[in-house]
């Protein structure tokens, strides 16, 4: 059975992967606004693995007698800067995620709630893989700057990505 204390922690979680949901969907809306579909792949796809964090945690919490909290969610960003600032915003909010889920397992240790503490290293990993992925991707975008075929041959290498991830995702 969920403390009361863990179980608003892990519903304030909830609400921040359904958001996370909503940021990459609208980055993803606005790629492909701006014609570059491997970008877009990208973000629906992040989208897609957010909202999979999401349910995860809603099962999680109802499994052990908690409820899981479906809140409002603060509408995301519709336009962007540029691409660059766009992936600078993806890194900074992964970055964000991996802090609340740190204070999350802080919560678990100090709620003595170690079946949450042993679920919760999945997003532990799950996070280092995805500030990983930012960074390079952020890496990437920088050495390119405003420099328009260098973006084209970076949509397609982003493409590239998006493929093999989702190919690694379906392996056993
Ligand atoms: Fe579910 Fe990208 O954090």
């Amino acid at each position: 059975m969920l403390s009361k204390n863990m179980e608003k922690a892990l519903n304030d979680q909830i609400r921040i992967e359904a958001e996370s949901s909503q940021i990459y969907l609208s980055m993803a809306s606005w790629a492909e606004v701006k014609g570059l579909e491997g970008i877009s792949l990208f973000m629906y796809k992040q989208s897609e693995e957010e909202r999979m964090h999401m349910l995860k945690l809603v099962k999680y919490v109802n499994e052990r007698g908690g409820q899981a909290a479906i809140s409002a969610l603060t509408e995301p960003k519709a336009v962007y800067d540029s691409f660059q600032k766009m992936f600078e915003d993806l890194y900074d909010h992964e970055i964000f995620v991996s802090k609340s889920i740190n204070e999350l397992v802080h919560v678990a240790l100090q709620e003595k709630d170690y079946a949450t503490h042993n679920f919760l290293q999945w997003y532990v990993a799950e996070q280092m893989e995805e500030e990983a992925l930012a960074r390079t991707i952020l890496d990437k975008i920088n050495l390119i700057g405003n420099d328009k075929s260098g973006l084209y041959l970076f949509d397609r290498d982003v493409q590239q990505i998006t493929v093999e991830s989702a190919a690694a995702d379906t392996q056993p």
